[in-house]
């Protein structure tokens, strides 16, 4: 039996079509690309092409998601990495600047740690990259010009935005939550924090899985689309006092707090789906003089205990849920294959020069969109 990574990094297909095109052309031929991202098995495969196409990869995970499988694998497979799995800051702060020390000449960022971090001592070598996430993006744009180097947000491509946003977070929030809590969705009362693309695929995800679906948007365009698609658009305060599933899937902070434990019912089930693990508020909430204490009630579910008896239960204490909790998968394979066939096309044109530092923290140019859709279909 071959491993399960194997089976992903079998999987997928364009990655290993680029790869094999690479191999010849060798875009990166004596470049070193720095990358902090979630250490699962897709991204094993995106770094193996990077390999291929004559990459020195130097890297370490994200906050609360790295596997230590997939860091043997690419250990074994002649990458670099800094570090292991962590839900530490200040560890995982040390690793993210042992990934710049190196100098990298390409980042490959995802939610704008390295770049933030870049700034702080640039060098002169960096000559450019990319950024995956929304949340990247969110911290990235106001550095633009400091940056000043071609920074293209894989996020922002339309095709990241369908693909994966809408058609794969939602899929895989609901196999995580199912998968977590063994629970049902059918008949559920589920509220969802945010209707961006992410949001959009969680709540019909849950739609379709039987649930009686609300969603709770800042934005009143966005909170009117979800009203004619058809979800509950209540107040905040009644849709989380309703709830019996929220998921916060926003990009921004703070989304649920302490100040709203008085608001949820008992047996409420809280996860986030959004890249950092603020959405939810964990840390104040475990310290809340209403909680009376914490438990793991299973593995990936933290149950906080309320003076008066409630019960809050907490997803991978607010971490991503689809890369977290046992055997986590995240996305699925074919939507990750299209996404990160984008990536290598975008740090091959960052250093190929054929984007220019007028294009600081832009999305995907349109030319590179074509040519990786044109691919799924060749
Ligand atoms: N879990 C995954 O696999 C995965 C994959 C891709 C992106 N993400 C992350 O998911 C998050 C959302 O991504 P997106 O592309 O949908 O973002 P987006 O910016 O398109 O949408 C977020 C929406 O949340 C709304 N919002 C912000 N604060 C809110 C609040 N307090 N209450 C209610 N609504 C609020 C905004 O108005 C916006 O409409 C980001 O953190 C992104 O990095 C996760």
């Amino acid at each position: 039996m071959t491993s399960r990574i194997e089976w992903v990094v079998s999987s997928c297909r364009l990655l290993a079509r680029i790869g094999a095109e690479m191999e010849s052309s060798r875009p990166f031929a004596g470049r070193r690309i720095g990358t902090g991202i979630h250490l699962e098995p897709k991204t094993v495969a995106l770094l193996l092409a990077l390999r291929r196409g004559g990459a020195e990869v130097v890297s370490t995970g994200n906050l609360g998601s790295t596997q230590p499988d997939a860091v043997s694998y690419l250990v074994e497979h002649g990458v670099t990495v800094v570090g292991g799995p962590t839900t530490d800051e200040d560890e995982h702060d040390g690793h993210l600047r042992a990934v710049l020390a190196t100098e990298p000449d390409l980042l490959l960022d995802n939610g704008g740690d390295l770049f933030v971090r870049y700034l702080e001592s640039p060098y002169a070598s960096l000559v450019g990259g990319t950024e995956e996430t929304t949340s990247g993006r969110m911290r990235l744009e106001p550095l633009r010009d400091r940056i000043a180097l071609p920074v293209l947000v894989i996020n922002d491509s339309p095709i990241k935005q369908f693909a994966e946003n809408y058609h794969a977070v939602g899929q895989s929030v609901l196999e995580s939550f199912m998968r977590i809590t063994n629970r049902a969705t059918n008949g559920k009362r589920v509220t969802v924090l945010g209707y961006g693309g992410c949001g959009k695929g969680v709540a019909v995800s849950f739609q379709r899985a039987f649930a009686v679906v609300s969603v709770v948007e800042l934005d009143p365009v966005r909170r009117l689309e979800a009203h004619l698609d058809g979800f509950l658009t209540p107040e905040r305060a009644d849709a989380l006092r309703d709830a019996e599933i929220v998921v916060t899937v926003t990009g921004a902070r703070d989304v649920v707090t302490a100040a709203d434990l008085p608001l949820l019912r008992d047996d409420v089930i809280l996860a986030n789906g959004g890249h950092f693990p603020t959405e939810i508020a964990y840390r104040a909430i475990v310290a809340d003089r209403r909680v009376q204490s914490t438990l793991q009630s299973a593995e990936g579910i933290d149950t906080v205990v309320l003076a008066d008896g409630r019960r809050v239960h907490v997803l991978a204490g607010g971490h991503m849920v689809n890369l977290n909790g046992p055997r986590p998968l995240g996305n699925s394979v074919e939507s990750m294959d299209i996404g990160f066939a984008l990536q290598l096309r975008c740090l091959e044109a960052v250093v190929q020069g054929s984007v220019g530092a007028q294009h600081a923290v832009v999305p995907v140019p349109r030319w590179i969109d074509e040519q990786v859709a044109r691919s799924v279909f060749a």
